[in-house]
């Protein structure tokens, strides 16, 4: 049931790595803001183009980012603006041309471990409601290889994909695919620096990310009037991502805030324009034992007041592994806090917070 003063703590039943601070899952009057914290703005070009001594600097100083506060911002990352300043309107042209009939048809379900599909407003999840329409398109919704796993697309069906299976009109898949596969050139490198920070071999998971599974979620937040604004609903709750990482496009609009640990006050994330803001989920707090966090994160409304009169979009890609790989501890971190679980395991135990407890699959 949604209560908008639940704490996190009311649901640590869910949780699968440690996560031990406390906070409202809404935002409130009462909350504390980091305005001292920056969140470091890193060049990934330094990695993907530089020699080794630039590579070793760059995996120091994204390590120390990671590690601090599991954001970071990343610029030269070599995607071009270009597409992103179009995502930015097709997401705000899918959401506005279609009838809420049409949307409904696409009410998001379980596939595999990603809740897919389509989310009305108010109901991202059970536990909050959240002023924000959403729709999660994983690999399967992709007209992309899906072979590489065996745990591909159709599990064993020899189908053909289809469209419409997932798309209200196919030619959004055709347009989208485009920011899934320029961002799935980044997955192997960012999880290649991001082990080599942790002094565990650089390429441990190439195999498991070649074709992986990932969630690209369209966000679409619409204007809010005074009597949303005053709900006690804000609009996005806060919450940590279930994933290995996530890639998201820096917003154009302001409103996501991040949780610094060590001052228990909320920084305001303002990245700049063609950036990527990237954080790291419970998959990799889990794989990691503990020494990349899972960060609290949430959508709250920008200083300046153009809430109430501009929509705000985001489209953040969570990346995955496909369900029936384990995530373990790596070697060298430790003695593992953690048991080995196979992904979709972890996955739905923890989204049940989310989806409700018959989401959990235990196999
Ligand atoms: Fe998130």
């Amino acid at each position: 049931m949604a209560d908008v003063n639940a704490v996190n703590q009311d649901f640590t039943r869910y949780d699968q790595v440690e996560k031990r601070h406390t906070y409202r899952l809404a935002e409130h009057v009462s909350d504390a803001f980091d305005e001292d914290y920056e969140i470091g703005v890193l060049d990934f070009g330094q990695f993907l183009n530089g020699d080794t001594a630039d590579k070793a600097n760059f995996v120091e100083a994204f390590g120390a980012a990671v590690r601090d506060i599991g954001f970071t911002v990343l610029t030269g990352h070599g995607i071009d603006t270009k597409l992103y300043d179009e995502m930015h309107e097709l997401v705000i042209e899918f959401f506005e041309a279609l009838s809420l009939d049409d949307k409904m048809q696409y009410r998001a379900r379980r596939q595999g471990s990603v809740n897919q599909g389509y989310f009305p407003i108010e109901e991202t999840s059970d536990i909050h409601p959240d002023q924000v329409e959403g729709w999660v398109f994983c690999r399967r919704a992709f007209d992309m290889e899906q072979s590489g796993s065996k745990q591909g697309s159709k599990q064993g069906s020899n189908e053909p994909f289809c469209a419409e299976d997932f798309w209200p009109d196919p030619r959004y898949e055709h347009m989208f695919r485009r920011l899934a596969l320029s961002h799935e050139q980044l997955i192997k490198p960012i999880a290649q620096a991001m082990f080599q920070s942790l002094g565990c071999d650089p390429h441990i998971y190439d195999d498991k990310l070649s074709n992986t599974n990932f969630g690209l979620r369209l966000n679409y937040y619409p204007s809010l009037n005074e009597e949303h604004e005053h709900s006690g609903a804000g609009r996005l709750l806060g919450h940590e991502d279930v994933d290995l990482f996530t890639l998201l496009p820096a917003p154009r609009e302001e409103g996501l805030q991040v949780w610094n640990h060590r001052s228990n006050k909320w920084v305001r994330l303002r990245a700049p324009e063609g950036s990527l803001i990237l954080n790291t989920g419970d998959y990799m707090q889990r794989v990691s034992n503990d020494r990349l966090p899972s960060t609290t994160h949430r959508v709250g409304n920008p200083d300046d007041g153009s809430h109430r009169s501009t929509p705000r979009v985001s489209f953040p890609m969570a990346v995955y592994v496909w369900e029936e790989e384990i995530l373990e501890v790596l070697p060298g971190l430790g003695k593992p806090k953690y048991e080995p679980v196979k992904a979709i395991t972890f996955h739905t135990r923890s989204t049940a917070k989310f989806y409700g407890d018959d989401y959990a699959v235990e196999s």
